[in-house]
């Protein structure tokens, strides 16, 4: 993770969005193309964002407040705040109100230098108000230019009607909804958050394995706010990621590691909710992949600023600027499934990069709160904004 393979006096070439050439400025192979001058900058490959909740209604500046004056997460929670208020907005909004309020965040999203970005559903909780969200997320994917990827993460929370019997909406995910969204094709991951008071382990275990029977490979929100083995279920199931990771225990990381599973840190959520972090370099160390999110929501994290979770993942989780860039490119395009894509800058890739107008990378980590964005090109494709 700390070897970012860095070229100085560089050249790129993209070609019909896919990367041709790339190596040092005098080997580029013919002079007939359209040019960027890019020097005294930085190019690099364009940020993968692997977890976010981009798609919601309303907002949640109340509770930021609240946790101001010292009330936790989970109390805000128990008095009708936290991720059901967000259901409740988001159950009353159109398919076309919730693509508006998206595209609004994609677009800034972009122009911080995301070039894919990962989109899950949860704040429906009923059969029509996850379809609902996970058909808005497929009409983005088709007409936004960003990648996307799409999550079925009805196991978000236990909707209010089945407050006194969770195990039926746990059926209802498993019987009505996953094979639903299976055979519609509607999500490529099925997650869950596994945490006391949402989702057991064993629940979280009935839950993936019927959306890995339907094709959709798993993921985990595990061990966010105690330490409760969601971990070592995703080494169980040989989960695509586990996210969060801030409480996980010595035999998650061994679980994880054993099976190849991607730890997603959310260093915006530790920060906006004043939680602890997740143990970033014991992860590292221990050989597990970590990737860097931003976990984008109206409530544990409303920022989409890859290059501000960076610096958090540097200063508050000891990661090298290094780290933190391979975490945001490639390690985060494996925790999408798509490290033979993009990520990376490398002959065959998609043409998805960002330029800097920084004299090096390492500026991106120290010079925080700005937006050293230059140009994104997505694609091979100069984006206006
Ligand atoms: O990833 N942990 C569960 N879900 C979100 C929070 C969503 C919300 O508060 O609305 C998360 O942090
Ligand atoms: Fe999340």
């Amino acid at each position: 993770m700390s070897d970012l393979a860095i070229i100085e006096n560089a050249a790129l070439v993209i070609e019909n969005g896919i990367i041709t050439f790339f190596g040092k400025m005098q080997d580029i192979p013919s002079n007939n193309y359209t040019e960027i001058d890019c020097s005294d900058k930085v190019v690099m490959p364009g940020f993968v964002d692997s977890h976010t909740h981009l798609l919601f209604a309303g907002s949640r500046e109340e509770e930021f407040a609240m946790r101001s004056r010292g009330f936790t997460y989970q109390q805000i929670a128990e008095q009708g705040g936290g991720i059901l208020s967000t259901v409740y907005k988001t159950r009353a909004a159109s398919k076309r109100e919730l693509k508006k309020n998206a595209r609004r965040y994609i677009n800034k999203m972009m122009q911080y230098g995301t070039t894919t970005v990962e989109i899950k559903s949860g704040y429906g909780l009923s059969f029509d108000d996850e379809i609902k969200m996970l058909e808005a997320i497929k009409e983005l994917q088709k007409e936004e230019i960003i990648t996307i990827s799409s999550t079925f993460l009805g196991a978000h929370a236990i909707p209010p009607e089945y407050k006194n019997s969770p195990n039926q909406y746990v059926n209802l995910i498993c019987d009505k909804i996953i094979p639903y969204v299976g055979e519609h094709k509607l999500a490529e991951f099925c997650d869950v958050f596994c945490e006391k008071g949402y989702f057991s382990v064993s629940d979280s275990e009935k839950i993936l394995s019927t959306g890995i029977s339907y094709g959709l490979k798993p993921k985990i929100h595990a061990e966010e706010l105690t330490s409760y083995g969601g971990a070592i279920l995703a080494g169980k199931l040989k989960a695509v990621s586990a996210d969060h990771l801030e409480n996980i225990s010595d035999e998650g990381i061994e679980s994880m590691k054993a099976n190849g599973v991607v730890g997603v840190l959310l260093p915006g959520v530790s920060f906006f909710l004043n939680h602890n972090y997740a143990p970033a370099r014991k992860l590292i160390d221990s050989g597990v992949p970590v990737a860097i999110a931003t976990d984008f929501n109206p409530g544990s994290c409303m920022s989409y600023s890859m290059p501000l979770m960076l610096t958090i993942a540097c200063t508050q989780m000891r990661m090298s600027p290094e780290e933190a860039i391979t975490a945001a490119t490639i390690n985060a395009a494996a925790a999408l499934n798509l490290s033979n894509e993009i990520g990376s800058i490398d002959i065959g890739k998609k043409g998805d990069v960002i330029i800097l107008d920084i004299p090096n990378y390492k500026f991106l980590t120290y010079h925080f709160g700005e937006n050293h964005i230059y140009k994104v090109i997505k694609n091979g494709t100069y984006l206006e904004f």
